[in-house]
């Protein structure tokens, strides 16, 4: 049997992602980001990033299908994010999925966003090992998951109280003259500075903490101790040393996503950690992660940097894990929900 060849459209915030696979292998991945639009404003639009999926839905639709060398009526299922999101920018994704899945007579699945960001690993690592630890760090979410099953039980563990990991190296970015997003830059400063130059705070791992906040996390704190200590070494009127700063403070992040979700894998019996989104590009938090997980024989995958960020294909590879798994699709009659938890 031909494995199914699925649809998945991603708008939950400021990319119009459409992707399209086959079974577990990506055809197309096509991708249209309203960021520069939203860069004079300090911060995503909604709805600016809603006009924007609406104009761009058709052409990115276009090279998707052009690019995986099918028709629309091809397809086997559209799959769509439904949430968490943006209201608007999921309200145009689902409804352009509805329409294709109608004009295609195929069925429709909509899917949430932080179990697309899971699924998108099988596309280069294959099916993944149940249960799973699922660590997902961007601009707009922090979370730790468990992933008892893919296709159905994913919960969530713990979350960020305060501003995401992505979040934290934009404002340290920021601080430090660097550009927007401040996670390359920073990555890159922090190979040519000290990791332990300077001892910033690890957010919730007193053991105070702990005892509520085991696998929360907490980074607004450590954004504060780095500009104040920035504040004071500009006081003195010494120069900042850039490279040394950024190196602690992406140690401090890394060392707490690392322990946090090593944690909890061994405090589940769960021998699999998958990292994803944005952050999940850095190279200081790929290799920690990788090292201390090997001591306690836990396995750590990746996906390249292309499918950490939002994108289309994540959303087709959940719904092709969907159909695979024979769940039944949503309907045509399935609401945006922006508050997904
Ligand atoms: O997943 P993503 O593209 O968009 C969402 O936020 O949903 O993630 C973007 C975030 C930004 O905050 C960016 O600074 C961060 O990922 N990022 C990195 C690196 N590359 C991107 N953070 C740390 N190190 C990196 N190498
Ligand atoms: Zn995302």
């Amino acid at each position: 049997v031909d494995e199914p060849l699925v649809l998945g459209i991603e708008t939950s915030c400021d990319e119009t992602g459409i992707g399209v696979v086959r079974g577990t292998t990506l055809l197309a991945d096509a991708i249209a980001s309203s960021m520069s639009e939203h860069a004079k404003y300090g911060g995503v639009v909604p709805e600016v990033a809603s006009r924007a999926h609406l104009a761009a839905m058709a052409g990115t639709m276009r090279e998707a299908l052009d690019t995986a060398g099918v028709r629309l009526s091809d397809v086997d299922a559209v799959a769509v994010t439904a949430g968490p999101g943006l209201a608007g920018a999921l309200l145009v994704g689902v409804a352009a999925a509805k329409a294709y899945a109608l004009a295609a007579g195929k069925p429709l699945y909509g899917v949430n966003h932080l179990s697309a960001h899971v699924a998108v690993d099988t596309l280069e690592h294959g099916p993944l090992p149940e249960p799973a630890i699922a660590m997902l760090v961007s601009g707009g979410h922090s979370s730790l998951l468990m992933v008892e099953d893919l296709a159905g039980r994913v919960e969530p563990l713990g979350a960020t109280i305060d501003d995401a990991a992505g979040e934290a190296f934009d404002k340290v970015a920021r601080l430090l003259g660097l550009p927007f997003p401040g996670g390359p830059p920073i990555d890159k400063a922090a190979r040519n500075g000290d990791p332990v130059a300077i001892d910033f705070p690890r957010g919730l791992t007193s053991p105070r903490d702990l005892a509520r906040h085991r696998f929360d996390f907490s980074f607004s704190g450590l954004k504060t101790a780095v500009a104040r200590w920035v504040e004071a070494r500009e006081r003195t009127g010494e120069p900042v040393p850039v490279d040394d700063v950024a190196a602690s403070f992406q140690e401090a992040v890394c060392d707490v996503l690392s322990r946090k979700a090593i944690d909890a894998c061994r405090s589940n019996g769960v021998d699999t950690l998958l990292i994803g989104g944005g952050v999940a590009a850095n190279s200081r938090l790929r290799s920690m992660a990788t090292e201390r997980a090997e001591r306690y024989g836990i396995r750590v995958r990746v996906p390249r940097p292309k499918l950490c960020t939002d994108n289309g294909a994540m959303v087709a590879a959940l719904g092709s894990h969907l159909v695979a798994a024979a769940v039944p699709p949503s309907g045509l009659d399935i609401p945006a929900d922006s508050s997904l938890p």
